[in-house]
């Protein structure tokens, strides 16, 4: 119900923990029905700590129920991110063929060592559910990884590698990803090193994930990194690469860095395993934070969001493998009521004229047909704003053929300063489209441009709400040939 979250700030169509803090989503796996999202938790503050793994289930990858904290930390450590397989042969050996058993890959990280200096403290663990993940126990001969000397070793994702029959683990470790294979989940064998000489490196390389997928008739194996720091605007960020996977090795095609998401806070996502053939989907969620201010933002009782949950697609544009995102089809069952914004020539400052509520949804199609034109827009886009002057932006340049979100007059910024400031997606060159599709909650925005193929999500904290929404252009007109706002309905 609305009342039941109705604290400033607090998201209506985007998974948040009950109480307390949460960073990344873990562990997403489908089964018999439900969409398993498990996520790093800290039950006794609203600040990172010890690590747990929170837990929720939803039929429909909208509507959430919070179920009890899954994973504890205990003598080996706390639970940091990870994932979960369903194995469904019981190549594991933890359920029975009749059932088998859910099984969470999941690093531990063990603070004694590494305050004693050690440089081995973390290491990989698994866990099992025979009773459809609401409860798990702890494998007995934990870790079944062990470090092998490197500083930053976790965030183990483990798929199914059907033409090998064997598991293969993709994880961090530190400037590179490292995969291991597994006939059972227990046994791990190294099989190869990826990404030390490619991608971004600003930063440690975080949550990995690795999957195939169909374009047009051919299947190519997409992987992607989380980097913190070294992301396009700052901070966190989730670069990706294309290319092939024979079961031991990754090879890239092309070494450009690219960007799921170009906004400042969409970090350390990863995809569902064991989503039905039938469906075919390649479903992805990602935290909706950056770590440069993720302990600061202004939320009391909880603290941290998940993206809404999106469907990716892969897509040879000139001869380039991209990603696109989009909100997941079942999304639009929150769409209550619509108001359409008639086409017209937006010249300057256009009030929709109402005040709104959050969360919308607004679909824009302009024509940029003439964008080189002598009176065609310099930028153009959305402004949402408040009775205090606050506002923030969201846009496209047109000189510089960018898409940007600038929320340095926005509310609330950030001690360090790394929440200000206007931040940049490339415009990503396939047909002149222009159409923005933007998911705005009481603290979040996303956008979804060109189809999906330009994505930017970001956080704002007004210290009042945005009630007003406008349509805008700055030196030059720009047509609207298409507009609507879409009331939606709360999720909780
Ligand atoms: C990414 C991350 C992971 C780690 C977890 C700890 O945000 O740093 O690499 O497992 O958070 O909470």
């Amino acid at each position: 119900t609305t009342e039941q979250y109705a604290e400033q700030y607090r998201p209506q169509v985007h998974f948040t923990p009950d109480s307390m803090w949460m960073n990344d989503p873990n562990g997403m796996v489908y089964y018999e029905g439900e969409y398993h999202l498990f996520y790093q938790h800290y039950p006794d503050s609203t600040i990172w700590g010890p690590m747990h793994w929170g837990h929720a289930v939803s039929t429909d990858l909208v509507h959430w129920e919070h179920m009890p904290v899954a994973l504890y930390p205990d003598s080996l450590g706390w639970i940091f991110s990870g994932s979960a397989v369903a194995d469904v042969a019981n190549t594991s050996g933890l359920g029975t063929s009749e059932n088998p058993p859910l099984v969470a890959i999941y690093t531990y990280h063990n603070p004694e060592l590494e305050r004693a200096g050690s440089d081995t403290f973390q290491y990989q663990g698994i866990a099992y559910s025979i009773d459809k993940g609401r409860s798990w126990t702890k494998y007995a001969n934990n870790p079944v990884l062990s470090n092998p000397g490197i500083r930053d070793f976790r965030d183990p994702k483990v798929i199914w590698h059907e033409e090998n029959n064997r598991w293969i683990m993709i994880l961090a470790a530190q400037d590179r990803v490292q995969l291991y294979s597994s006939p059972d989940l227990l046994e791990w064998e190294y099989e190869s090193d990826f990404g030390q000489n490619i991608g971004a490196h600003g930063g440690v390389w975080e949550c990995p994930d690795l999957f195939p997928m169909e374009t047009g008739d051919t299947v190519k194996w997409v992987m992607l990194v989380s980097i913190n720091p070294g992301g396009p605007n700052g901070g966190s960020a989730t670069q990706y690469f294309v290319g092939d996977f024979d079961g031991h090795q990754f090879i890239p095609i092309g070494d450009k860095t690219k960007w799921i998401d170009y906004g400042k806070d969409n970090y350390a996502g990863v995809t569902w395993s064991n989503v039905p053939d039938e469906d075919g989907r390649r479903l992805f969620i990602g935290w909706m934070n950056n770590w440069q201010y993720a302990n600061e933002i202004p939320t009391s009782g909880w603290r941290g969001a998940c993206t809404v949950a999106r469907e990716l697609e892969l897509v040879d544009v000139y001869n380039e493998y991209l990603l696109i995102s989009k909100p997941v089809a079942e999304f639009d069952q929150l769409k209550m009521k619509e108001q359409l914004i008639p086409a017209t020539t937006i010249s300057g400052l256009h009030d929709l004229k109402k005040l709104f509520r959050f969360p919308v949804e607004i679909n824009l199609n302009f024509d940029t047909k003439d964008a080189t034109s002598f009176n065609f827009a310099e930028s153009f886009g959305v402004v949402l704003s408040n009775s205090k002057g606050e506002k923030l932006v969201i846009g496209y340049d047109n000189l510089n053929k960018l898409f940007y979100v600038d929320r340095s007059q926005s509310g609330w910024q950030s001690p360090n300063n790394e929440f200000a400031g206007i931040h940049y997606a490339p415009y990503i060159n396939n047909d002149p489209s222009m159409d923005m599709k933007l998911i705005i909650d009481h603290s979040s925005v996303e956008l979804f441009a060109k189809g999906g193929l330009v994505v930017m999500t970001e956080c704002f904290f007004p210290t009042e709400d945005f009630t007003m929404v406008s349509l805008f252009s700055e030196g030059g007109d720009v047509k609207l040939t298409q507009g609507s706002v879409w009331q939606l309905a709360g999720i909780w």
